[in-house]
């Protein structure tokens, strides 16, 4: 395992992915009942973007760096306020007083109600120990170091009965696809009305092809294809942008997506802006 998500933490696919992390969980919320939150792939839950590793990369620079100094949109709000609170001397005209990003951990967390419950798996021996102080006291969050698709076979379905699903691999693994469709498979077996996000890098298309057919001939309903391409698809060792495959996702969220996108790749200036929403199978 060399993957470490602090080389590329608040870039351009992390912002994407927590935006759309943030308008399905704040979906979630509009129902009283409680809801239950498996993030299979967890990473340490927050970055700081001083740390040497971050600054070596400098990802950040045309990501989150670039969005903070665009007028924040309402669609973003719920998202800002993420980044307000754990950024509190953060004036926005100083975009040097900016300086921790959150990650899929601390997202979750920050839209939890005192209801809901947070599973985090996370593999890396550092990076699970980093995950685990953070919510040390926690009685809400669950850390595991744990195989993250293993997780999903231990872990739904849940009691609650309503939630959601991110799977954030790090595509080391060049089975991760088949990995993922198989575990998909099993997991709407075991779950079937659960929410399901799962992202991937935009990079070999014709691997995503084949992907996208697997998805469609498991037969798994309601499978809504997203691809934020920020970067012309010449190369396909390239990472040209972020994908999204979601599963059950809430009604009418392909239109929240074809409103984000745009904006997102105005905000972040993004040298290619190309959005491909569609359903790899509808209802
Ligand atoms: C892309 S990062 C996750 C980022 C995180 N979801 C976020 O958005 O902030 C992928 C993480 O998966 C971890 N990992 C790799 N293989 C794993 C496995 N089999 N099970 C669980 N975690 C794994 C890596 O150590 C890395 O921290």
């Amino acid at each position: 395992m060399n993957y470490r998500h602090i080389f590329h933490a608040g870039n351009i696919c992390d912002i994407v992915k927590h935006v759309v992390l943030v308008l399905l969980i704040d979906h979630l919320r509009v129902k009283d009942k409680p809801f239950f939150l498996l993030d299979t792939h967890a990473g340490i839950g927050i970055y700081d973007l001083q740390h040497l590793s971050a600054l070596k990369t400098g990802e950040a620079q045309n990501g989150i760096y670039r969005l903070i100094a665009t007028k924040p949109q309402p669609l973003l709000n719920e998202y800002y306020k993420i980044l307000h609170k754990l950024n509190p001397a953060w004036l926005p005209e100083q975009p040097d007083t900016f300086r921790y990003y959150p990650g899929s951990p601390i997202i979750a967390r920050q839209m939890m109600r005192a209801k809901d419950r947070l599973v985090l798996c996370e593999l890396h021996i550092e990076d699970h120990y980093e995950l685990k102080r953070q919510f040390l006291e926690d009685t809400q969050v669950h850390v595991h170091r744990r195989d993250g698709y293993e997780a999903l076979r231990a872990f739904l379905p849940p009691d609650e009965k309503r939630g959601l699903v991110l799977i954030d691999p790090p595509y080391e693994d060049a089975n991760e696809f088949e990995h993922l469709v198989s575990a998909l498979t099993a997991s709407l077996k075991r779950w079937p009305l659960g929410q399901y996000l799962i992202w991937y890098p935009v990079k070999d298309r014709p691997a995503i092809w084949r992907f996208h057919e697997a998805l469609a001939a498991t037969g798994i309903q309601k499978q809504l294809s997203a691809e934020f391409i920020f970067q012309e698809e010449i190369h396909g060792d390239k990472l040209n942008g972020s994908g999204f495959i979601l599963i059950n996702p809430p009604w009418q969220f392909e239109e929240k997506l074809k409103q984000l996108f745009p904006l997102l790749h105005q905000a972040l200036h993004t040298p290619h802006q190309i959005s491909q929403i569609k359903w790899l199978i509808g209802e």
